[in-house]
């Protein structure tokens, strides 16, 4: 096999491979996040914090599914102090570091960027998409609210800063979103997070397969990946180069990260997969990748980002 080169990077900060973990699963505690430091993921993605520390939802709040998994955990994490204090311990393992925040209000979300803006963090994932907090409604379907919320925080300091969009299922919003997007330094987008309020049902006893809200949760896996596809070709077509998009949805083998890459994505994320096998996956997939690419006679990630084929 002839070298394969994985590396990317996101607004500058180099990355050795185009695989990450996405903030989500096994990226909440130090010793998580060290796990993700150790193994083949390009970069440590924590887990989205708020100003206080969450238990989160009641449990059951995630199932796994034959094609994926559901979840409404209710950002169960530490509070951002406690990111903030693990950036020196999480940065000597030699990646980069992204930190996700969540706030509850965009009062919230400045308090927590200026301080991550204030640290030696290396990227930071605004998530405007989280749809398990009952009675808050997911940012990324308020066009109005994005755009308020975009003029505060894109000013807060020089690190790079990207959010974290919803699933959007109609070629309108795509429009409004990136028109809204264009307008702030925005330097990533990362599309998509979990599918927002989906129900499964168990037959057999008659209940949701989650407690939280009446079993409403975020669909994850398999199930989505198109629809993370078309969110980041759509966004691709649509944003200038200078907005980059990291592409997450369904991600499981190297053929899945490769579909991504051929949609427009700069670099990908892993999070139901991670869930399900542990980090070994990043390798793994890295490996399927790499081979796949190979056969193609593909040996870095431009021979194929961006380049789907019309039919
Ligand atoms: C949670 C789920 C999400 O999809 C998200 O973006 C943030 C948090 C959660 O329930 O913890």
């Amino acid at each position: 096999m002839q070298h394969i080169d994985l590396s990317t990077n996101i607004a500058g900060i180099k990355l050795d491979s185009y695989l990450m973990n996405a903030s989500g699963p096994r990226c909440t505690s130090l010793q998580e996040l060290e796990v993700i430091g150790k193994s083949a993921s390009a970069a440590i993605v924590t887990k989205s914090c708020t100003i206080a520390f969450r238990e989160g939802n009641p449990e059951p709040r995630y199932s796994d599914l034959p094609l994926g998994s559901i979840q409404s955990m209710g950002l169960p994490n530490l509070g951002y102090k406690a990111y903030l204090e693990m950036v020196p311990q999480l940065k000597s393992l030699g990646k980069p570091v992204l930190v996700s925040i969540s706030g509850f209000s965009l009062e919230e979300n400045i308090e927590m960027v200026s301080a991550f803006q204030n640290s030696d963090i290396d990227i930071i994932e605004v998530n405007f998409s989280c749809p398990n907090i009952p009675g808050k409604a997911q940012v990324a379907y308020d066009f109005e609210q994005v755009e308020t919320a975009l003029s505060k925080l894109t000013v807060l300091g020089d690190k790079p800063l990207g959010i974290k969009l919803a699933p959007y299922f109609d070629m309108s919003h795509f429009i409004a979103m990136a028109e809204i997007l264009k307008k702030f330094p925005v330097k990533f987008i990362t599309c998509v997070n979990s599918i927002g309020n989906t129900l499964i049902i168990d037959p057999e006893t008659e209940s949701p397969m989650i407690k939280p809200k009446g079993g409403f949760g975020g669909l994850c896996g398999d199930y989505i990946k198109p629809i993370g596809l078309a969110n980041v070709r759509a966004f691709r077509e649509l944003l200038p180069e200078s907005i980059q998009i990291i592409g997450v949805g369904g991600i499981k083998n190297g053929i899945d990260a490769f579909e991504y890459l051929l949609a427009g994505a700069d670099a990908v994320q892993i999070a139901t997969c991670f869930e399900k096998e542990g980090a070994n996956c990043f390798s793994r997939i890295e490996n399927e990748l790499k081979a796949f690419m190979d056969k193609k006679g593909y040996n870095k990630l431009s021979d194929a980002k961006g380049k789907l084929k019309p039919l």
